[in-house]
């Protein structure tokens, strides 16, 4: 949600930068903008309305030279997405330019104070008032830049990950977060910052991972320095190693990144079981649970916490733990979870789901769970992100970079992890049988076979989807493990088509929604055969019986399902458990040609943005 980029060294900065935002611009499209300093004092300050192309376009023939700049790519939070709210912004004598991304919940009263003191505003953001701020303090205090940023945030209460530049002098970028992810990439006589390390991959492998509440100077002619912004105590730089290839971050010859992630699911899911399940499939080696043993065998509850579509993960995690654990497991959406006076004791682990690991809920939801006692456990994707650093332990899904908005082979990754982690802790406290860990540990080690096999209705959907581009609203039905699959396919719709979609048990219609189907109405039924299928026929029967128009998803050489459904999707016959990541595939596909045979932007959503960092 929001994207900064920072470059200051040997090279020219503009070239970075914009191939920084085109990297980030998953992150918000809303607008983009970029500063540089000359070297004689001029600061070139350049924004454009729209995505990063038209930035591209905006600064074009223009003079953008400079070996120091700081560029952003915005989600509107603060103001609608305009040229005078695009970043970065300016002091009111024009010499301190700022990228931000997160809230200044304080804004208004900061905005009121520096407005007695003579100050002026041209934008609806709460970003502008703290670069006011920032020059506020250095004209007032006399200090350096350093001290005046640090000064300023002392009096912020939000979220934030800035980088700021001062037009007269061109060696220093100051960079702080908190709450709001920053990561410094380490190079030879050059430093990157970004707000993940999209930007910096091709670059250098060196990186910071900034901390909550640390402040950096990044100083051409001097060493780093990291500190604390309550009291500028030193802080270790603690330089990982960066494992992220270019090559990951292109489309590799498909259209688009979610036609690519689709695609890639068959090898992330091997990616994601790789050595975690034993040759004879009798065990499941899954560090972050069997390093803590007693937390599992001792635990009263599960409690799970996550958002959107890791939230539809959790839930099919809820019935994997209960199945597998023979513990109570509640899912909770982790902004409800932070404001809900969650009752959580000691005894309780709490899972929290999370692709980017930087969603703010969820990340607060972490916190408020450790401070009570829990033990924090942590599933996500993007290594060294906030939520796995704060949790007590975790597992990655290892599906590498998701750049498509809609998250897709996150979510297959997620419920893979789920299913690893309900068998490993499910044999810890002695109860799931041995056969059943066989099974499933057979049929999640032959899973990327299987995927390999559902691409093939790859063809028969995108023709099915064109029929549907007239539809306003969608159904999607399921039971049992498949009714989470089904809020996740109304999701990946709605959210990239703009059709209305719903998901729902499949035997709840007929307590209210029935009355919605007409032969204008598509129904999406998931029809594995498993423990439900006879009740779902039965749901099938209910919408047809009403005129509706029905696209099931059940198995391959199911002709009893032909007969009833308008169209059948047959998918290979897998444990039930494994469904969800099996039927999510074709669900996926749907609703991606759906979206591209309307027009629509795919990657990039309209109001949507990737990891939101903000409330
Ligand atoms: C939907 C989608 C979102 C995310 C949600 C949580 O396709 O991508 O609903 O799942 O914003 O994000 P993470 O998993 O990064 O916490």
């Amino acid at each position: 949600m929001c994207g900064i980029v920072g470059y200051i060294g040997h090279k020219q900065a503009y070239n970075i930068l914009i191939q920084g935002l085109y990297r980030l611009e998953y992150r918000g499209y809303d607008s983009a903008g970029m500063a540089l300093i000359k070297n004689n004092g001029i600061l070139n300050v350049y924004k454009s309305k729209g995505k990063v192309a038209n930035l591209e376009d905006e600064i074009s023939g223009k003079d953008y030279e400079g070996t120091i700049g700081i560029a952003h790519t915005r989600w509107a939070t603060h103001g609608i997405p305009n040229n005078t709210n695009a970043h970065p912004h300016t002091s009111q004598n024009g010499a301190i330019a700022i990228v931000h991304n997160g809230t200044i919940e304080n804004y208004n009263i900061l905005k009121e104070a520096l407005i007695r003191h003579g100050y002026t505003f041209s934008s609806e953001t709460d970003t502008e008032v703290l670069v006011q701020l920032i020059e506020y303090i250095k004209i007032k205090n006399k200090c350096t830049l350093f001290e005046a940023v640090r000064e300023a945030l002392k009096q912020v209460i939000g979220a934030y990950a800035i980088a700021v530049i001062e037009k007269d002098n061109p060696n220093v970028i100051i960079a702080a977060r908190k709450s709001s992810p920053l990561i410094i990439g380490v190079g030879d006589d050059e430093t990157f910052i970004a707000s993940d390390a999209t930007p910096i991959v091709g670059f250098t492998d060196k990186v910071i991972y900034l901390k909550d509440n640390e402040i950096a100077v990044i100083n051409r002619n001097a060493p780093l320095q990291i500190s604390s912004i309550e009291n500028n105590e030193p802080s270790q730089l603690d330089i990982q190693e960066l494992k992220m290839n270019v090559a990951q971050l292109e489309k590799g010859g498909y259209d688009t990144f979610m036609l690519k992630e689709i695609f890639e699911q068959a090898n992330t899911l091997k990616d994601c079981i790789r050595g975690r399940i034993s040759d004879n499939y009798e065990q499941i080696i899954l560090s972050g649970v069997l390093e803590n043993k007693d937390k599992f065998i001792n635990a009263n509850r599960i409690v799970i916490v996550a958002c959107g579509t890791s939230w539809h993960a959790a839930l099919i995690g809820k019935r994997l733990i209960q199945e597998m654990c023979l513990l109570p497991v509640e899912v909770e959406y982790a902004s409800e979870f932070r404001y809900g006076n969650p009752f959580i004791t000691n005894h309780d682990i709490v899972i929290a789901i999370s692709q980017s690991g930087e969603t703010a809920d969820t990340l607060a939801a972490v916190q408020l769970a450790k401070s009570k006692g829990a033990f924090v456990y942590g599933i996500c994707n993007v290594v060294g992100a906030s939520i796995p650093r704060n949790t007590d332990s975790g597992t990655y899904i290892h599906v590498g970079p998701e750049i498509g908005v809609a998250s897709t082979k996150a979510f297959t990754g997620q419920v893979t992890v789920l299913t690893l982690l309900a068998l490993c802790a499910g044999q810890i406290r002695k109860t799931v049988k041995k056969e059943t860990v066989q099974e499933i540990a057979k049929g999640l080690y032959q899973m990327p076979e299987i995927i390999q096999d559902v691409f093939k209705l790859d063809e028969t959907i995108r023709n099915l989807s064109h029929t549907f581009t007239y539809a306003r609203n969608f159904l999607y039905l399921g039971r049992g493990y498949n009714y989470p699959t089904a809020l996740e396919g109304a999701l990946k719709l709605k959210e990239i088509s703009y059709i209305h979609a719903e998901g729902y048990p499949a035997a709840e219609i007929k307590h209210g929604p029935i009355a919605l189907i007409d032969k204008e109405m598509p129904s999406v039924i998931i029809a594995p055969n498993d423990s439900l299928y006879d009740k779902i026929v039965s749901n099938v029967q209910q919408v047809k019986a009403r005129g509706g128009f029905v696209i099931a998803i059940t198995n391959k050489g199911n002709t009893a399902m032909k007969q009833i459904a308008d169209y059948c999707l047959e998918i290979p016959e897998v444990p039930e458990c494994l469904t969800p990541i099996v039927v999510s595939v074709p669900l996926q596909l749907l609703a991606y040609y759906i979206a591209i045979y309307k027009g629509q932007d795919v990657d990039r959503p309209r109001n949507l943005a990737k990891s939101v960092t903000v409330e």
